[in-house]
């Protein structure tokens, strides 16, 4: 099943779900897309043919690729855009990765129906560091709009309104009940008495999603393809961008149906979209029309829930603590012009952001990058301003796994905050939320040289410009350099 050489198609497909029809941007006609199976250390070839009329690019979220920024695959940012007709290969090795990420499309909001999972297995002979599962399942969490999704987003930066809800979540594909239409489900076929390890992706669009199965715990082992200690809970907190590996225990003699929820998370203001999707767990032998076995999701502003379960995330060692024209080609080629480097640096503090801000309430797009020494440590306290619709921000940073130290709500305090720090057993993620009108504070270190992006993963977001990339500079050897790019990178 593993296939780090892949050759997939870029196609268009015709779709019918919640009773409606429309014509998708795919992987080989599959939503979600197919899984990349590899092992760690794989050098991995996938040359993405494009063969639809959109311009295309396809991003390995949260692969490092180490000194292969050109296939890190944002669009603009790395590379431009694979156009219609044409093709490019997308070149990255594993190194000391494994675990559960995702692929998806990086240009516009063509990752609604363009991405997959990523399932990296560990080395040869290396074992899991909990109990060998039975089996492994995918859950790829999704949002489905009847209409076409890039006529959403582009009717949004026309009006300046916010884009059109979707009209469901789906669990691999499915989406939920809707009234008058029946439409089959996702069934997740388990066995008595056996340990399950469920690889999750939330592959939506514009939310934080909760997760639950009715009548069973999850005992979480890995976040963003990092393992943590584990910690059971009967609620998963997921947002875009992020996966979670939770082993399932099922019952020693049990048959019988179970509800699996999947609901949005939005603590704005105005919470407006509350769709649950659903699916079942069922035994094998069970007869034919049970009764399934009911649950409900946390409230949609249920906020203290989000917190509890990332405060329940540790890694499991420390001790790699804290080791641990695209704006790329401007770089590389010391093209000026393209970008500019006057990020804002430090501002002045103590500055309230999240209660006197009377600045400018709506983000900006630019082109400022910040640079980054090689090889240094690097702190970033991400801090939420909005006042007035204030909500939870999954950041993610291309490439990197950081290391998130501390959370807080209202202001980042410089003088006492970092006194919470957590500098012994952190959770090591590629995407985290920053909580309602406060702030979370993360360490990395910039390893890679190249361009990397850092946005929020609610897509709406990126689009209005909640996004910048970090440079960071070729090391002194070289084999501390990015490497020359590809022949076929392609052209803008
Ligand atoms: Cu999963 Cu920049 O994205």
């Amino acid at each position: 099943k593993r296939i780090p050489k892949w050759m997939p198609k870029v196609v268009m497909k015709n779709t019918t779900k919640l009773c409606s029809s429309k014509s998708i941007v795919t992987i080989n006609g599959k939503f979600p897309g197919p899984t990349l199976y590899a092992r760690e250390d794989d050098n991995v070839n996938v040359r993405v043919i494009n063969k639809v009329q959109y311009n295309v690019t396809v991003h390995w979220h949260g692969v490092r690729q180490m000194r292969t920024g050109w296939s890190d695959g944002p669009a603009y940012i790395t590379q431009c855009p694979i156009q219609p007709g044409q093709s490019f290969l997308y070149n990255f090795i594993l190194t000391g990765q494994r675990g559960t990420l995702l692929w998806h499309a990086h240009i516009s909001w063509l990752r609604a129906t363009i991405h997959g999972a990523i399932v990296i297995w560990p080395k040869k002979g290396v074992p899991y560091p909990f109990p060998k599962p039975y089996k492994e399942k995918l859950i790829i969490l999704g949002e489905w709009w009847k209409a076409d999704t890039e006529a959403v987003i582009n009717q949004s930066m026309q009006t300046g309104l916010p884009p059109n809800i979707s009209d469901s979540h789906t669990i691999n594909g499915y989406p939920g009940r809707v009234p008058g239409c029946t439409s089959q489900g996702y069934t997740l076929h388990v066995e008595a008495g056996k340990t399950y390890l469920i690889r999750l992706v939330n592959a939506a669009v514009n939310d934080e999603l909760f997760l639950k199965i009715a009548g069973h715990n999850l005992t979480i082992v890995e976040v963003d393809a990092s393992y943590t200690k584990p910690f059971t809970t009967d609620t998963i907190f997921i947002g875009p961008g992020q996966t979670t590996n939770a082993l399932l225990i099922t019952d020693l003699q049990t048959t019988g149906k179970y509800l699996i929820a999947v609901s949005p998370f939005m603590d704005t203001i105005v919470a407006v979209d509350n769709l649950t999707a659903i699916a079942f767990l069922r035994y094998k032998d069970t007869l034919a029309f049970p009764p399934p076995v009911l649950t409900t999701t946390p409230a949609i502003n249920a906020t203290s829930e989000t917190s509890k379960f990332m405060d329940n995330l540790r890694s499991l060692n420390s001790k790699k603590y804290p080791a641990s024209t695209a704006l790329l080609q401007a770089h590389y080629y010391n093209i000026s012009g393209i970008f500019t480097n006057d990020f804002p640096g430090n501002l002045p503090v103590p500055f309230n952001y999240t209660g006197n801000f009377t600045g400018g309430i709506s983000t900006s797009n630019g082109t400022r990058l910040y640079r980054l020494a090689f090889n240094s440590t690097v702190q970033v306290v991400l801090q939420g301003t909005g006042i007035i619709a204030p909500e939870s921000h999954p950041i993610h940073l291309h490439r990197f796994n950081f290391f998130a130290i501390a959370k807080g709500l209202g202001n980042f305090d410089p003088k006492n905050d970092p006194k919470k720090f957590n500098l012994v057993d952190p959770v090591e993620r590629n995407t985290i939320s920053v909580p309602t009108g406060g702030w979370t504070a993360i360490r990395f270190r910039a390893d890679n040289p190249g361009v990397w992006f850092l946005h929020c993963h609610l897509e709406v977001h990126t689009s209005w410009g909640l996004k910048m990339a970090f440079v960071v500079d070729n090391g002194k050897s070289p084999d501390e350099s990015l490497l020359p790019p590809p022949s076929d990178l392609p052209k803008c």
